[in-house]
């Protein structure tokens, strides 16, 4: 089992943004979602956690070695998936990864090309082995970007926001072939979709505003609003009105309605009782400072 512990990690760039503020998370096998909206902390969370930018003040350790002190080893037992890969050479996609592999360290000759051939296989893409990944569509680079990132079998994998721009159809292929990653080393994966959490999340933190808000099982976060989610048809002009007097969590246009769902520890007249979804619990734990 490898086990992942951040104490009290704190970041605020040069600019004067507080991107990271007292993080504290323990993580162990399996896949870890990283659920925030835009400008939360992930992107900075997960260059840190691999390495490529430092923190002002915590720890981190990787089956217990400081990897703020000594970076190299989690460079060397990490595989990390940029959000933004930047621009692919003109290489074959078998003689990108085969390169990506030099520079992990795989020295061996004939061990890096069994390794590529695998990874090439395991992501899909062995039959399109000899093309340019920058001719790929959007899911095939993020299962390149997969492969290069399990180069050298890692402990840790780090994917940041790697079904973004993904169709729905691309996204179910990828799904099926992220969920096994998990089985024997820790995967983090960070998203601004509920949705990837739901189909393959066994445990999750909502990051909002540099703080990790709530950390726990899916399952759990649902189970705190059990009774206590509400719903109501109003009148476009209301919606106001309801958020300054109740915990709307949500306001959504149902064929062109306005309808709001709203956290209440009591039954209030006129609106319906309706069971929770992961998606509301998000939302309840966004809105729940405000309040
Ligand atoms: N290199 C940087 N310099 C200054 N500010 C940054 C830098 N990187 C990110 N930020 C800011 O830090 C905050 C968190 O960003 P980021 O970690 O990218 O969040 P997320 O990945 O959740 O969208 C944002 O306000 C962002 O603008
Ligand atoms: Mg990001």
């Amino acid at each position: 089992m490898n086990n992942l512990q951040i104490n009290n990690l704190t970041k605020t760039y040069k600019n004067g943004v507080r991107a990271l503020h007292n993080v504290n998370l323990e993580i162990e096998n399996g896949i870890f979602g990283l659920l925030g909206p835009n400008g939360a902390g992930k992107s900075s969370l997960m260059r840190t956690l691999v390495g490529l930018q430092d923190a002002d003040s915590g720890e981190i350790f990787f089956n217990g070695e400081n990897i703020l002190k000594n970076p190299m080893i989690i460079k060397r037992q990490s595989g990390f998936l940029p959000q933004d890969f930047g621009v692919y050479p003109k290489v074959s996609t078998y003689n990108l990864l085969d390169h990506l592999a030099i520079l992990k360290g795989v020295t061996d000759k004939q061990m890096r090309r069994q390794q590529v051939l695998n990874l090439l296989d395991q992501v899909n893409l062995l039959s399109h082995k000899d093309k340019e990944v920058a001719t790929f569509s959007g899911g095939m680079r993020q299962r390149f970007g997969v492969a290069q990132a399990l180069l050298s079998n890692p402990k840790m994998i780090i994917l940041d926001e790697p079904t973004a721009g993904l169709d729905p159809e691309e996204k179910h292929r990828f799904y099926g072939m992220i969920a096994e990653l998990g089985a024997d080393r820790i995967v983090i994966l960070s998203t601004h979709l509920v949705e990837d959490i739901r189909n393959l999340c066994s445990q999750m933190s909502v990051m909002d505003k540099g703080e990790i808000v709530a950390f726990g099982k899916p399952s759990h976060f649902i189970g705190q609003l059990d009774g206590k989610l509400f719903q109501k048809d109003i009148p476009k002009d209301q919606v106001e009105f309801y958020k300054s007097n109740h915990h709307v969590i949500s306001t959504q246009f149902v064929e062109g309605l306005p309808h709001i769902k709203i956290i209440s520890n009591n039954p209030i007249t006129g609106f319906t009782p309706i069971f929770p979804t992961l998606e509301d619990a998000y939302f309840s734990l966004l809105t729940k400072k405000e309040f």
